[in-house]
């Protein structure tokens, strides 16, 4: 077997709440979450080729950006639901900035790590905003702001429930979404005003189950008012609160994608997604850069 020569990690992440008022300059809550994607570099002869479940013809470019063009393997191992809002791609970067720093014995600051990245998540994205990748490296729960330099992170304590999320097995199309919510305003303004409450109040709630629930279902019905959510997502909803859930939404852009639940006990939730053939699992909040 080839020697490895350096391995790295990056989180997954989740928006908890405030997602499309967060494009109007209301707040939003992101998680990192305790999944994400390992890559693992080794040498080769020849040109860096990529070993992975999946396929996409903008990983090698992507990875490229920051990796020799010669004489790798990357190996990419995930368990992270592909395109479906969880931050897959600046999990990936995040892994790779990593696994090269490792292989050069080198101990990167936030900052160092948010650049790279970024330098990955434009080849696959175009121009993100940067949220993705920052709290993927930091790790934790953050709420956020859209700055003129990019998201502006405020960590905050994290919390100890754990969540459910439900895959539709759809991807939903981000950019469409936020140019759909734009030509319904200044009809939709009202709701995105509301999310942008609900999220202050969340804040405040994060380690209140009784009170987060209620506020991540009004957030739920405010998603589909700006008609972002799909009758799927709103059948993923349903299942998890009639199996106990204290409240659920559809987490990101919407169109597909997840459903994230907030649970007391996960069993319940998932046997009901696993009778109704729904992809589901459980997601905690991963540790913080200190706490690792
Ligand atoms: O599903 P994602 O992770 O692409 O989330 C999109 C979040 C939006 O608020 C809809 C857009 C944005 O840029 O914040």
């Amino acid at each position: 077997m080839a020697r490895e020569l350096g391995r790295g990690h990056g989180s997954g992440k989740l928006i908890l709440c405030g997602e499309h008022a967060v494009v109007y300059g209301h707040p939003a809550i992101a998680l990192a979450v305790d999944r994400g994607t390992r890559v693992t570099l080794s040498r080769r002869e020849g040109p860096t080729t990529i070993e992975a479940a999946f396929s996409d013809p903008r990983l090698r470019p992507a990875l490229c950006a920051v990796l020799p063009e010669h004489g790798l393997t990357v190996h990419i191992e995930t368990d992270l639901p592909i395109g479906r809002g969880m931050g897959s791609s600046a999990a990936l970067a995040v892994a790779t900035v990593r696994a090269l720093a490792d292989w050069r014995g080198e101990h990167p600051t936030a900052h160092a790590v948010f650049a790279s990245a970024f330098d990955i998540e434009r080849v696959f994205h175009g121009t993100p905003s940067g949220l993705d990748h920052a709290v993927s490296d930091r790790g934790g729960v953050v709420s956020y702001r859209k700055g003129p330099a990019g998201p502006e992170l405020t960590p905050l304590p994290t919390p100890s429930w754990r969540l459910v999320v439900l895959d539709s097995g759809v991807a939903g199309d981000t950019r469409a979404l936020v140019a759909g919510v734009s030509a319904r305003r200044p009809a939709v303004d009202r709701a995105l005003a509301r999310i942008g409450a609900l999220v202050d109040a969340a804040r405040a709630a994060l380690h209140d189950p009784d009170a987060l629930g209620p506020l991540l279902d009004e957030n739920h019905a405010l998603l589909q008012q700006i008609g972002v959510s799909t009758p799927a997502l709103d059948r993923l909803v349903d299942l998890a609160r009639r199996a106990g859930a204290r409240g659920a939404k559809l987490a990101g852009a919407g169109g597909g994608g997840v459903v994230l639940a907030l649970v007391d006990d996960p069993a319940p939730v998932l046997a009901a997604a696993a009778r109704a053939g729904v992809p589901a699992f459980t997601a905690g909040v991963a540790p913080t850069r200190e706490d690792r």
